[in-house]
């Protein structure tokens, strides 16, 4: 049993941060790159252990129920600590009751990003075409309730399509089947996405946010370009089971915050693309806030996106 003053003597081994995706999608990459510095204040390794499934709900379910000694974390998102909750309604866990938030690690704007010989040349092009032809198109993304699973349902609901889903278990390998022209398109946190749209291997149609990234100048909102009703954004976020010593998560809390003021980490998070949260947005309380909050936006817009797609709660697999 781990007792108030726990802080003392904590981390006496090694740290491990689930992240629910496979390897080298968004959450992984943004995990490794806070975790790699947390790793050095905190004077111990920091893990990462991918847990693939269920669009991140598996993972969320097991490190709910990990020991609550600070030893194991989880970086969730809003697909897994928000979204979940109206889409899956047997979940086996609840983000804020079953979670002691630490810290929130980035905001990640979603792009609409499709395989680069994909034949529409702008947003407009793209809105029609995705009309004409959906029965045709497949669209990739991790899992119902993960983010670009989320993300897309919106846009469909806009454009009144339900194309054919094409599941990963995570954003990575769902990019490399597109990099190889394997699925057609899907709406990804920009993070997964900005040295392949640089490099020309994958298109980029727009950024559903109110203002154009710095990271990618030339990729027009979706306001400019046609489609302002679209918007879409997500953060990840680190959380600890329920019942971790608040003396550890204030320390870890301190580790993310500063893992997130250093700056080699945020050149690397913002050449990404990644929103660092400012100080105020990073405390454990700002978290709690933010994950109430957005289970609260998103329950009623899942909901509608889901029964104005075709009636029941999965509208597209
Ligand atoms: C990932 O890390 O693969 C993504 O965050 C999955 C998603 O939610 O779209």
């Amino acid at each position: 049993m781990i007792g108030p003053a726990a802080a003392a003597d904590y981390p006496l081994r090694q740290v491990t941060v689930i992240v629910p995706f496979a390897p080298g999608g968004p959450t992984d990459t943004v995990a490794r790159i806070i975790s790699a510095q947390m790793a050095k204040s905190l004077g111990q390794k920091v893990a990462i252990e991918n847990v693939v499934g269920a669009g991140g709900t598996l993972a969320a379910s097991l490190a709910s129920r990990a020991a609550a000694d600070g030893y194991t974390l989880i970086a969730g998102h809003m697909g897994t600590h928000a979204a979940a909750v109206p889409l899956y309604p047997g979940l086996s866990y609840h983000p804020t009751r079953d979670f002691e938030p630490v810290a929130l690690l980035a905001g990640t704007p979603i792009v609409i990003l499709a395989r680069k010989d994909f034949p529409p040349k702008n947003l407009e092009e793209f809105a029609a075409y995705v009309r004409a032809n959906t029965e045709r198109l497949n669209v990739a993304h991790a899992g119902i309730g993960s983010v670009s699973y989320v993300s897309c349902l919106v846009l469909h609901r806009q454009l009144g399509v339900k194309p054919t889903g094409v599941p990963f278990g995570g954003m990575g390998p769902a990019m490399k089947a597109l990099i190889a022209g394997e699925v057609d398109y899907m709406c990804d946190q920009i993070v997964n996405a900005v040295p392949h749209i640089n490099s020309g291997k994958i298109k980029a149609y727009a950024i559903a946010m109110p203002t154009r990234s710095p990271s990618l100048p030339n990729v027009p909102t979706t306001a400019e370009a046609g489609l302002p009703g679209f918007q879409a954004r997500a953060w990840i976020a680190m959380f600890a089971p329920k019942g971790t010593p608040p003396s550890l998560v204030v320390l870890l809390n301190a580790a993310a915050s500063h893992a997130l003021d250093d700056r080699a980490v945020r050149d690397s998070l913002q050449a990404l693309g990644a929103v660092i949260p400012a100080p105020e947005q990073r405390t454990p309380q700002a978290l709690a806030d933010l994950v109430a909050s957005e289970i609260d936006r998103l329950t009623p817009l899942l909901w509608q996106a889901a029964n104005a797609t075709n009636g029941h709660d999965q509208p597209w697999k």
